[in-house]
């Protein structure tokens, strides 16, 4: 059995990028693979520009759980808690998907990713991409992670943590409701839910 005591959480930095990157797309392969089709070594590297995009002008700040020996990462959690450049993150993503994807391929897949959508709160802090690695679930990481990112959020003055899950994400949905998230409101995608099998778009908040 995997063991994951000790283990430390710390904020990324930079060199971190690609290990995210890769638990990102391992973790949400389900969302992925229709988007990307079999390119998945395209969608690592779109998801690494998205990651170091998120973090120079989306205002994002992402933890990393190290753990195992010898250490790896082995989990992380991206916190929206400043000022996000919308419009340079919009641009850096279609190049990113355009330069990988062709512009057929990367049109496809920006439809599917404008799921769900978030209108950022001056108040409130985004929790997004809370990733385990396969092996090390179930043993108090996603909660500890959720609860270091809820740190963050206070620290930086927010009142609110906001969240999208899935519908049909049932270990994201019960860790949410236990850690006292509410749902406020939810999308529906007939697009969605007919590729990647994701109807219902749970936005969740917790107030401080
Ligand atoms: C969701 C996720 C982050 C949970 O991480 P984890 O480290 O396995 O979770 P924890 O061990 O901290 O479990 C915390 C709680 O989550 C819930 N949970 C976790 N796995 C579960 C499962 N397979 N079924 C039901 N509930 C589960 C339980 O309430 C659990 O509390 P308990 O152990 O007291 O019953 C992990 O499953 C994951 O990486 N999934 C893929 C990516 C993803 O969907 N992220 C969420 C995006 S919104």
């Amino acid at each position: 059995m995997t063991t994951v005591e000790p283990f430390t959480i710390r904020l990324a930095q930079p060199d971190d990028e690609p290990v995210i990157a890769g638990l990102v797309v391992e973790g949400f392969l389900d969302k992925f693979r229709p988007v990307f089709g079999g390119q998945m070594d395209q969608s690592m590297r779109i998801m690494e520009k998205w990651i170091r995009l998120e973090h120079a002008s989306g205002g994002v700040t992402s933890l990393v759980v190290e753990a195992g020996a010898p250490t790896e990462i082995v989990a992380s959690v991206g916190v929206r808690a400043a000022e996000s450049r919308e419009d340079i993150l919009a641009r850096g993503l279609w190049a990113a998907l355009r330069r990988n994807l062709g512009f057929l391929g990367a049109t496809w897949a920006a439809a599917l990713l404008s799921y769900p959508r978030y209108s950022s709160i001056p108040t409130e802090a985004y929790v997004e991409r809370l990733v385990v690695a396969p092996q090390y679930r179930n043993h108090g990481l996603g909660r500890s992670l959720l609860q270091a990112a809820e740190t963050l959020a206070r620290d930086a003055g927010k009142d609110t943590v906001g969240l999208h899950v899935s519908g049909v994400n049932i270990p994201a949905l019960k860790l949410y409701e236990d850690e006292g998230y509410e749902e406020i409101s939810r999308q529906r995608s007939i697009l969605t839910g007919h590729f990647l099998k994701i109807r219902d778009w749970l936005y969740l908040r917790k107030a401080f």
